[in-house]
């Protein structure tokens, strides 16, 4: 008798199947009793009979608690009112574990509490369909790249220097030295396309963000492509590709999911490209308009991404930022030394920005200037200048972060709900 899961259970109507998993819920009415019963790929519901399976089993079935695992056994028949359309006639069970008791029922729960039991709280169905939602952005990510013959290079996570400004670096104890750990993977990747023309790396950066926010973690993934003989334009068609390859995959394989989590389909429906493109001037305009309290020169602040994103159905791309406002090793605008090559994504429904890349500055001597003026230490950056020694090429790239994007796609209002065991600046439990 096959030991099977859930989500293949269609295939084995009118036989008799071995299912594993967790007791989700139970209700008995007489001589009966519904187990609902989760696996991790579906819930079905197994209906016990005390006449078929005797008294002793019975008794023991009654006294099964919340989310005691089990093995069942029985016949798969179809049944249209049953969710998923197929039910389980029970002849024997299992128990493998009788749980104690559970402390998360269907009752409200408050954020901090369910945040203490995260490890407990990755079992409800809404935080199932978030996490197979990220599932699916990352595999449609490393899909859209590897279809492009992209090559996967990992960036390290212990570094030396900082890529992104050094107020939000994490330091740790190296032996004898300190070390700080990876804000961002580009400039190892600036490395590795120089080899490999194409490439990107995937993998968790570190940030010591100060603010509580809903947008930012201590800890988030990134993935971040690099690419040889790229400019700012051929960088935006590539950012602007992986979001409608984000989109039409989870339209595509998480449909139901989505729908869980009661997502306005509509709103990633009508995503395609091409997307519209703002100059930071058009972005103050706009921002001006809208009475916000942005001062012309300075990075846009959050309610300022909200404002403009707001305003479209589909991302918004941001250029041209000031200099100024921008790390070290961006390209200056030729026409307007004080504007960086640079570009923002902005997801839409006010979610904000979600990517951050552009051209990186490939003269030797204007980067070196550049590492002085941002009083970086240049000892630890000479690997990087090397790059710029030999073979110096126009790069460009960016950096989606995962989590953000999970949580336009799912319609969330916090970040915290779309990595497995979030960090932030009041968390590291559990
Ligand atoms: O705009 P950022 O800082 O860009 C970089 O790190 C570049 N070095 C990437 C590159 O060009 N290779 O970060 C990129 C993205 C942001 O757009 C945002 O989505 C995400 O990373 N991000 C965060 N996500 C969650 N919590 C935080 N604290 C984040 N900081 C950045
Ligand atoms: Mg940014």
């Amino acid at each position: 008798m096959p030991t099977v899961y859930i989500d293949e259970i269609a295939k084995f109507q009118g036989q008799e199947v071995t299912l594993q998993g967790w007791v989700y819920n139970k209700t008995a009415k007489g001589k009966l009793i519904f187990l609902m019963l989760r696996d991790g790929t579906g819930l079905i519901q197994a209906v016990m009979f005390r006449d078929t399976v005797g008294d002793a089993l019975f008794e023991s079935t009654l006294a099964l608690t919340q989310e005691s695992s089990v093995r069942i056994t029985g016949t798969v028949s179809e049944d249209k009112r049953a969710k998923g359309g197929f039910e389980l006639q029970v002849s024997t069970l299992e128990v493998v574990h009788l749980a104690a008791e559970y402390p998360i029922s269907p009752k409200e729960h408050g954020i901090d509490f369910l945040m203490e039991h995260r490890h407990l709280w990755l079992r409800s169905s809404l935080q199932h369909a978030v996490l197979k939602v990220r599932h699916e952005i990352i595999s449609a990510c490393r899909d859209y790249f590897d279809n492009m013959n992209f090559t996967l290079i990992d960036a390290p996570i212990f570094t030396p220097a900082a890529a992104e400004g050094t107020s939000t670096l994490f330091e740790t104890n190296y032996f004898e030295d300190k070390a700080y750990l990876t804000q961002s993977g580009q400039l190892y990747m600036e490395a590795a396309a120089m080899a490999f023309g194409k490439v990107y790396c995937f993998g968790p950066t570190f940030r010591a963000e100060k603010s509580k926010t809903r947008r930012h973690l201590t800890e988030f993934w990134m993935i971040e492509p690099e690419v040889a003989f790229c400019d700012l334009e051929g960088d935006m068609e590539l950012a602007e590709g992986l979001i409608c390859a984000i989109v039409e995959r989870v339209l595509d394989k998480r449909r139901e999911e989505l729908k869980r989590l009661e997502r306005d389909l509509s709103k990633l429906e009508c995503i395609r490209k091409p997307f519209p493109r703002l100059d930071y001037e058009d972005a103050a305009q706009i921002l001006k308009e809208e009475n916000s309290q942005f001062v012309y020169g300075d990075d846009l602040g959050a309610p300022d991404e909200t404002i403009i994103s707001a305003r479209y159905d589909r991302p918004v791309m941001v250029t041209h930022y000031p200099a100024g406002v921008k790390a070290f090793y961006m390209k200056r605008d030729p026409e307007r030394p004080d504007r960086a090559l640079c570009v923002d994504l902005l997801a839409p429904e006010g979610y904000g920005e979600i990517i951050g890349g552009g051209q990186r500055e490939d003269d030797l001597d204007t980067l070196l200037s550049r590492i002085h003026e941002h009083q970086l230490p240049v000892e630890n950056y000479d690997w990087y200048l090397d790059l710029r020694k030999f073979g110096s090429v126009p790069h460009a790239g960016f950096g989606l972060g995962l989590e953000r994007t999970v949580t336009w796609i799912c319609g969330l209002q916090h970040i915290r709900e779309t990595i497995p065991f979030p960090r932030t600046i009041s968390r590291i439990y559990p």
